[in-house]
């Protein structure tokens, strides 16, 4: 049985920091001019101090990262002037996948032909020392968007920056991302870069953490998405991080989104107050729909329009943004901010109300809340010296499985599917532990379906898209 602990002795990982350290790449980064630099950050530079002023309409985070420096300040300044109320810092894949030297290759190429060569900000190229300078005279944070599995390097670079918001975690940037990438080292990894956040957080001034809760953005049952937004929130307070933020992808069902909310909140606040960590602070964002996008932009701009609306309803504190562009590639930067105004526009317009309630919503709620308290508590049985050993088992077992993840360890024993409702079912539960009542209760919920005899692959394939 290994439960997270806040008094876990913590594995020391300066041998391992030297090693990460001493890549060409990580030059001149020296942990006490770092810690220097971020005692004279203005506080604004740090989410928990942008939480904390916040109204009651969700902060809106942006997404956008582009290879060249020049180009990269441009738009950091017009999505601020836009109304950005988190600065973005997307990372491009060769550096999520440590691929520098064809990074740099790229970089010089793109720099040589004034052409982007890259689809993000390769920061480990560009250097700490170069990107402070995109944040000179800012008072909001920066978040770190990426999708990569090993993130020491990158994550000390961001923080060198002044980036101190790093999303990820060892299953979210994991079992979407990487088809091969072993899911125990990827563990250890992010339990190098919460140490390495914990390190840098002085008292008001924590570097915060977000998880990633969409995963593979394809029917996701949400207590699956709660049980591993719980689990990253403890693996990273166990580190020693004080701020955390919890997110979920916007599910394609009004009713699911509000009660996914409101399970996903109150349970990882509920956990880390029963394991030792009531000093966490616990944010949650929502995505805007992460799956498949409309080609016309007017549908497009709809479902932006429409899902800012939801964020709202479902209380987060943070809306993650899409753009018109998003089904044809790296936004351009006027859409970028058009995408932030738009957004803006809708939550001032509609307010948030105190919040939103019905039969169903609560029902929905306590089936997600039993489901998670099921799959939660058999992790917790399952054995290992530390938690994270325990969470990697169970995802040798099948306890914790993600449709359409890549990774090849995936289990994919789970099948789900949309119900009525549009909320998302559980068709099969394969080997994730939810009790027989649960299983047999999202079984009956899709027999509402209409078309409950087509051939199942059908009825998945049309579930897919959402889209009519
Ligand atoms: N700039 C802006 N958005 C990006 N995304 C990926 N790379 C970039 C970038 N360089 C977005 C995708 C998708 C999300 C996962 O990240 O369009 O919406």
């Amino acid at each position: 049985m290994a439960t997270p602990s806040a008094s876990a002795r913590l594995p020391n990982i300066d041998a391992q920091r030297e090693q990460v350290l001493a890549h060409p790449l990580a030059r001149g980064i020296d942990s006490a001019d770092i810690v220097e630099f971020l005692a004279q950050l203005p506080r604004g530079r740090f989410p928990s101090a942008a939480y904390a002023e916040r109204a009651r309409v969700p902060l809106i985070q942006p997404r956008g990262g582009v290879p060249l420096f020049e180009e990269q300040l441009a738009l950091t300044r017009a999505l601020s002037e836009a109304g950005a109320d988190f600065i973005p810092l997307t990372i491009d894949s060769c550096t999520r996948h440590n691929e520098y030297d064809t990074a740099a290759q790229l970089l010089k190429r793109s720099e040589e032909e004034g052409k982007s060569y890259l689809n993000g900000y390769p920061l480990v190229c560009h250097g700490h020392e170069l990107t402070r300078e995109l944040y000179v005279g800012l008072d909001k944070p920066v978040s770190l968007r990426h999708g990569t599995p090993d993130a020491r390097l990158l994550a000390e670079v961001a923080i060198a920056s002044g980036i101190v918001e790093i999303e990820g975690g060892g299953l979210c940037y994991c079992l979407p991302y990487s088809e091969g990438f072993p899911v125990d080292r990827c563990l250890l990894y992010w339990q190098y870069v919460d140490r390495v956040c914990a390190l840098y957080s002085t008292p008001g001034r924590p570097v915060h953490r977000e998880s990633f809760g969409p995963l593979s953005a394809t029917l996701v049952p949400p207590a699956i998405v709660v049980a591993i937004e719980i689990i990253e929130a403890l693996l990273a307070a166990e580190q020693g991080v004080l701020s955390f933020a919890v997110s979920f992808g916007q599910t394609g069902s009004l009713i699911q989104d509000v009660a996914t909310a409101r399970v996903l909140r109150r349970l990882a606040r509920e956990y880390l107050d029963a394991y030792g960590f009531a000093d966490v602070e616990l944010h949650m964002g929502y995505h805007q729909w992460m799956g498949q996008f409309p080609m016309q932009r007017d549908r497009a701009a709809a479902l932006i329009a429409g899902s800012a609306l939801l964020a709202g309803m479902v209380g987060a504190d943070k809306i993650i943004v899409k753009t018109v562009d998003e089904a044809l590639g790296v936004p351009r930067r006027e859409v970028n901010c058009e995408a932030v105004d738009m957004v803006r526009y809708v939550l001032q317009t509609f307010g948030t109300p105190e919040s939103v309630d019905s039969r169903a919503i609560a029902l929905e709620a306590s089936l997600i809340e039993s489901e998670t308290r099921s799959i939660m508590q058999a992790v917790f049985a399952l054995s290992g010296d530390m938690f994270w050993e325990s969470v990697h088992r169970a995802f040798q077992l099948g306890y914790i499985d993600v449709p359409f993840s890549p990774h090849a360890d995936n289990a994919n024993k789970l099948t789900s599917m949309r119900d009525a409702n549009r909320s998302i079912r559980i068709a099969e539960a394969g080997h994730v532990p939810i009790s027989p009542d649960d299983a047999s209760t999202e079984r009956a919920l899709l027999q509402s379906r209409p078309d409950r005899l087509e051939k199942t692959y059908r009825r998945m394939l049309s579930d897919i898209a959402l889209m009519a």
